[in-house]
């Protein structure tokens, strides 16, 4: 970084309220593309937060994330009281600044280029970080709910009844009466696998790493719903996955465009959610499941179906999942426990054909060798004595009251030009606001309000989202569920009707 007195840099940046990226984005894309053309300099000062905002009209907060989002790829550095500067990335990766710097470890300089990932200060402001606020954000389940009597009994069950035996390494492919066990759960459900093809993985998470390992190369395809889970954005681009994130509508994913896609380019990879997708909380139809199948399979794309709460059913007939259905035998089905059970204990499911099995063996030699048999001989107890199906009757009955309140507390609360889905299980909805209402400046605000959700921007591969939300309903009570919709509404009536009355040019900053 330059010594002495760094010059603010000069910046021309024009808002466009009816981009689909969120402002903070288009504020460090921006920024970004004056780095890349070199016109703004290793060294260079960006305006002060203050200047900025009032320049160009929005919350200072929503530049400050701008600023905290490039800060987080290393493309420049915040000093507390002098400001923050440009710092050039070369093409190998390296920051200029950090190239000429010696002394201590620069991190920033070690990390590779792969990991240094995108709105990642957009999850952190999405995660609930315990000071109170109601948290409508993330799809995680509510503890007060969580069977720790139960629990705890099966464990010292197994403990006092397997000895040293369960505290060993297990079997690669995880612990076999729980490998049969789901095999046979998910055969009565309609998915009819053996227990030979189901690999026992510590949670879903590590099987979206681990189908990255297994079929991506650097520079594929891989098509995604939009939106989709962030996590598997973030999982697949850790293998250099390139996305295409495929419309969808309230019927889930559109054979019309996955078509194009698939049309485009060789794709390698469908990853989807056909039940109760993360984030909007829709589902496939079976003939929509049906056209998806026949198109990967016309095209042999391989298809991940990730099936991570399709058991928080709370009305309607249940739907054959892809692995399920004639000529899904190849359709890799990844699940979980923690949605249905606990997460900590971190324990999910891959359902693999065989011809991947030993690929399969050979990864987790070098990742992690096997799931935690504790956990799995546990689990397997819960499940065979049945608390797994009492639990679940007790979460479904709890969640479907409080998505009732959700929905009508938004029905009455929220503007007229507020749309959102209404999906018949799971954990989230999806909130669509006008065309020129940013979501990430409604989280802002929400948040000093002490309310939280997730914006839609994190759920997007290729942009957009920035006009949408996800709202999750499985953590918070009914009264605060109400109250956060009640605050929410309040913040969506202002922001919708000053957008409706906005001249229709945002200023545009020379500073
Ligand atoms: C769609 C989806 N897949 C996978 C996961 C990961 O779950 P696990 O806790 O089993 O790793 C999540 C967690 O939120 C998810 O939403």
């Amino acid at each position: 970084m330059k010594r002495g007195r760094p010059q603010t840099a000069r910046l021309r940046i024009r808002i466009d309220r009816e981009s689909k990226a969120p402002i903070y984005q288009q504020i460090a894309e921006r920024i970004r593309n004056l780095i890349e053309d070199n016109e703004l300099k290793e060294g260079d000062r960006l305006p002060p937060v203050r200047t900025l905002a009032e320049g160009l009209g929005l919350n200072r907060n929503t530049v400050s994330l701008a600023y905290r989002e490039m800060e987080s790829i290393g493309l420049v550095q915040s000093s507390v009281g002098r400001g923050t500067f440009v710092r050039i990335r070369r093409p190998d990766g390296l920051a200029v600044s950090a190239v000429k710097r010696e002394g201590p470890m620069d991190w920033a300089r070690a990390v590779s280029r792969r990991s240094a990932g995108r709105g990642e200060v957009l999850e952190r402001l999405a995660m609930g970080d315990g000071v109170g606020r109601i948290e409508l954000t993330g799809a995680v389940a509510d503890r007060d709910l969580f069977p720790v009597d139960e629990f705890r009994e099966v464990l010292e069950e197994v403990v006092r009844e397997m000895g040293a035996s369960v505290l060993d390494y297990g079997s690669r492919e995880g612990y076999l009466p729980l490998r049969k066990w789901l095999a046979e759960r998910l055969t009565r459900q309609g998915t009819a696998v053996g227990a030979n093809d189901v690999f026992i993985l510590n949670g879903a998470q590590p099987g979206l790493d681990l189908v990255g390992k297994l079929l991506i190369d650097e520079g594929d395809a891989v098509a995604v719903e939009s939106p989709t889970y962030y996590n598997a954005i973030g999982a697949f681009r850790l293998y250099g996955a390139e996305l295409a994130g495929v419309p969808m509508d309230g019927e889930g994913l559109l054979p019309s465009a996955l078509e194009e896609t698939f049309a485009r380019r060789p794709v390698k990879l469908l990853y989807c959610m056909p039940t109760f997708q993360n984030p909007t909380g829709v589902s496939m139809s079976r003939a929509r499941r049906e056209a998806v199948l026949d198109l990967a399979r016309r095209r042999s794309v391989a298809i991940l179906e990730d099936t991570f709460d399709a058991d928080l059913r709370y009305r309607g007939k249940e739907e054959i999942s892809l692995r399920g259905l004639p000529g899904g035998e190849d359709v890799l089905l990844l699940g979980t426990f923690s949605k249905i059970l606990f997460p900590g204990l971190r324990l999910g499911w891959l359902v693999a054909p065989a011809p991947l099995h030993e690929a399969i063996g050979r990864i987790r030699r070098s990742t992690d060798l096997a799931a935690g048999l504790l956990a799995q001989a546990a689990i397997h107890r819960f499940c065979e004595k049945g608390l797994l199906d009492s639990h679940l009757e007790r979460v479904r009955a709890v969640n479907r009251r409080r998505l009732r309140v959700l929905v009508e507390s938004m029905a009455e609360r929220f503007p007229p030009d507020v749309k959102w889905t209404e999906p018949d299980g799971g954990m989230s909805l999806w909130v669509t606001l006008p065309p020129r209402v940013d979501a990430v400046e409604v989280l802002l605000e929400a948040r000093r309000l002490g309310v939280n959700f997730t914006p839609g921007p994190l759920f997007h591969a290729d942009g957009g989202g920035g006009n949408a939300f996800r709202l999750s309903f499985t953590l918070e009570k009914e009264e605060r569920i109400a109250e956060g919709v009640r605050v929410l509404g309040g913040l969506l009536e202002e922001k919708c009707r000053k957008r409706r009355s906005a001249r229709d040019d945002a200023p545009s900053v020379f500073l």
